[in-house]
């Protein structure tokens, strides 16, 4: 059967590293179709919008997306393929490759993946100024005054759901009951937020997962509070397997763990819904070395193996799994992020002959 997959390819030095990963993907000959939805700039010299009706409809008609990272107007679609398809579970492994420029004396065995709450929090996009607060006549625990008398400024809303967080909590357990297939060691959920101080917020995501965690006995559950965990994170990486917090944690802390292997160049994701999943390396557009065919595409290829692991190719994923492991395990043929002096093409033929 055919899978279709709307490809956008991102801005500044992120299709560098799409366009080889795309055809090293038509290479496997499994039937995978590419289709390329017009967004961003270009599309908006032709249509006047940066995310028109039509590339829309191929999005919701493809069977997922492949997105390259974006710093600009394709903003539009990546806002779309979050909340218009409610990709609640932003999945981003962190996995030690050996041969990666880990800065870490022991990094060996690292293996957890960070599952962030990708639609609440203080993402809902909900600010505004302070003086809107007024009729609200609003203080705080610690605060007299309503809070518009503070000063001039702004406010940002964090919202935690019921639902919003039960979905994501199970899909975590779900998950490190999945990976337990694979991984050594038993299973484990370990949730984190600043529940001490945003009692209310992050009170009930603690709350929730909690609750959630009594239906999974096979899983075994922790919580910290999320500045303390950061440290833990760093110093002790190997505790963890899946590792599931709201929004902005998320985002901070899925950062600081490509730091841990040497690079975002590493860091893959997949977001997924109940109806909808879309792939994104979770690197930034790196704009500094656009144009120069030095961007590692590890990040692009480990995201297309969880892409292809979610269309049903997952003979085809751990193939080209294993061909990254066994480049870096040479160490022959590395971008610079991971101290060689590779071009993007020469990494990717180096992992297609390893293939
Ligand atoms: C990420 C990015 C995005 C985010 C930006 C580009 C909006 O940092 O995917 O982590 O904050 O979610
Ligand atoms: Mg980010």
């Amino acid at each position: 059967m055919i899978k279709t997959i709307a490809v956008i390819e991102g801005d500044d030095a992120a299709p560098e590293a799409m366009k080889p990963v795309v055809s090293l993907l038509e290479s496997l000959n499994i039937g995978l179709e590419f289709v390329y939805p017009e967004v961003g700039e270009i599309a908006e010299e032709k249509t006047g919008s940066v995310f028109p009706d039509e590339a829309k409809a191929i999005i919701d008609r493809a069977d997922t997306t492949f997105f390259g990272s974006t710093s600009g107007k394709s903003g539009a679609s990546l806002m779309y393929l979050r909340w218009g398809k409610e990709t609640y579970a932003n999945v981003r492994p962190c996995v030690y490759i050996p041969g990666c420029a880990s800065p870490l004396a022991n990094p060996e065995g690292i293996d957890f993946a960070i599952v962030r709450e990708n639609l609440e929090d203080l993402y809902v996009g909900v600010e505004g100024p302070l003086e809107d607060l007024a009729p609200l006549s609003l203080s705080g625990r610690n605060i007299r005054q309503p809070i518009h008398e503070l000063g001039k400024g702004r406010y940002a809303i964090k919202a935690i759901t019921e639902e919003g967080t039960e979905r994501v909590v199970r899909f975590s357990f779900e998950l490190a009951r999945k990976r337990a297939k694979t991984r050594e060691g038993s299973p484990k959920v370990t949730s984190t937020q600043k529940h001490n101080m945003l009692r209310q917020s992050d009170g009930l995501f603690l709350d929730i997962a909690t609750e959630v965690a009594k239906d999974y006995t096979d899983v075994e559950f922790e919580t910290y509070i999320v500045d303390d965990f950061a440290c833990r994170l760093i110093r002790e990486p190997q505790k963890y397997d899946v590792i599931v917090m709201p929004n902005l944690y998320g985002d901070i802390l899925s950062d600081a763990a490509g730091g841990l292997v040497g690079s975002l160049g590493l860091a893959a994701s997949g977001i997924y819904g109940d109806h909808y999943a879309y792939f994104e390396p979770a690197h930034g557009t790196a704009p500094d070395i656009a144009g120069q065919n030095i961007i590692n595409p590890t990040a692009a290829l480990l995201t297309s193996t969880m892409m292809l692991e979610y269309l049903g190719f997952s003979h085809e994923a751990e193939k080209i799994e294993k061909a990254v492991f066994r480049v870096f395990a040479e160490g022959a043929v590395l971008t610079p992020d991971q101290g060689g002096n590779a071009t993007t093409t020469e990494f990717i033929d180096a992992v297609g002959s390893a293939l």
